[in-house]
């Protein structure tokens, strides 16, 4: 099965597109986005985001545009992460070996070995997740749902796909639950601060969910104690935070929103349909959390852009965990899975990310 992910790809782009416009990051002139110039000329800020709007501010000479740097430096990315710095762009591989930015240190390439689907709770670059243990604490509510005519191999995949993707969605809480805190430590304003706590509870519902599909497929199971030593280690300044977010967010939320959105109409279950559904929409704005953070944080400090450029350099399109395709159950094959992460990688990050480079700072 070849399935055409452009839809919500689109779709996505345009809902981030917005909100970034509302956040003071509009789309240049030559933005071929959907949201491009419609919403570059005027950007209407949101009461939501005007505390840290800084639309209709002239850039200074510290903090110009750098437009055009990161397709290149993305599309390079799927190889290697010594991408050719171009001249509008002092950043990618020359940089990433001799860190400008405040603070950086060292550029470690994100791991993608061990990649987690979804958000990812990432420690000291690996990222975590809890064991699983055989009970029912996260089932309380019990999953109605017409499992009859599901071969025993099925039910197989169904419950291989969906333990790794209770536990990721487990693990997203972590993440969030440390974003929230990252973020009052940070001063930031309160519709970040409220987003993210919301999104916190998404993922509560979304590992429930995951969970509760294990038990109607007659498999008990729930999460075991998940390791957070040194959770906070990693994000004690904003670059440190922008860093995380750059990866679990922008590249790991996104991915996994196109996916989401992607995979729903395939699934024949109403019920099951409906709850996939609600899901794909939290994840979409789980991701435009991650740009509007980033865009926010831009705003703070436009060396930002530089340790953007550097996290996207370094990274490659991982390969999803091995599953079969079982599209009617929205669980795509690896092949597929790697076909939507690729179009939801040039279609949504790239652009959203070259004007997040353009991004000018706040008024001092
Ligand atoms: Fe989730
Ligand atoms: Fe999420």
């Amino acid at each position: 099965m070849h399935t055409d992910c452009r839809a919500a790809a689109i779709q996505l782009l345009s809902t981030i597109g917005l909100a970034l416009s509302s956040a003071g990051c509009p789309a240049s002139a030559g933005d071929a986005s959907p949201t491009g110039t419609a919403t570059a000329a005027s950007p209407a800020p949101t009461a939501a985001a005007s505390s840290t709007s800084a639309a209709g501010e002239t850039p200074s000479a510290a903090t110009a545009s750098v437009p055009g740097t990161v397709a290149s430096s993305l599309t390079s990315t799927a190889t290697s992460a010594s991408a050719t710095p171009t001249a509008s762009a002092p950043a990618s591989a020359s940089a990433a070996a001799k860190p400008s930015v405040p603070g950086g240190g060292p550029i470690k390439k994100p791991r993608t070995d061990g990649w987690v689907e979804g958000r990812p709770f990432i420690v000291q670059d690996e990222a975590r997740l809890a064991p699983i243990v055989a009970t029912s604490t996260w089932t309380a509510k019990p999953l109605e749902l017409t499992l009859c005519g599901v071969s025993a191999e099925t039910r197989e995949a169904l419950i291989d796909h969906f333990t790794f993707w209770a536990l990721a969605e487990h693990a997203s809480v972590a993440s969030f639950g440390r974003f929230t805190l990252q973020l009052l430590s940070l001063g930031a304003p309160s519709h970040l601060v409220a987003a993210s706590a919301r999104a916190g509870a998404d993922e509560i519902r979304h590992a429930e969910l995951g969970f509760r599909f294990l038990e109607a497929l007659g498999h008990t199971a729930a999460p075991g104690p998940l390791p957070i030593a040194n959770a906070l280690a990693d994000g004690r300044t904003l670059e440190s935070v922008f860093r995380l977010v750059v990866r679990e967010s922008i590249l790991g939320e996104t991915l996994a929103a196109v996916e989401a959105a992607h995979v729903v109409p395939f699934i024949e279950c109403a019920a099951f349909r409906e709850e996939l559904r609600a899901l794909a929409e939290d994840e979409a704005r789980h991701a435009e959390l991650g740009f509007v953070f980033a865009a926010w944080a831009i705003g703070q400090d436009p060396s930002l852009r530089l340790a953007l450029e550097q996290e996207l350099a370094g990274f490659t399109l991982p390969r999803p965990r091995a599953c079969v395709g079982v599209e009617t159950w929205g669980v795509l094959s690896t092949e597929e899975r790697q076909r939507v992460h690729a179009s939801a990688h040039k279609l949504v990050i790239v652009p959203l990310c070259e004007r997040l480079l353009a991004h000018p700072a706040e008024a001092s």
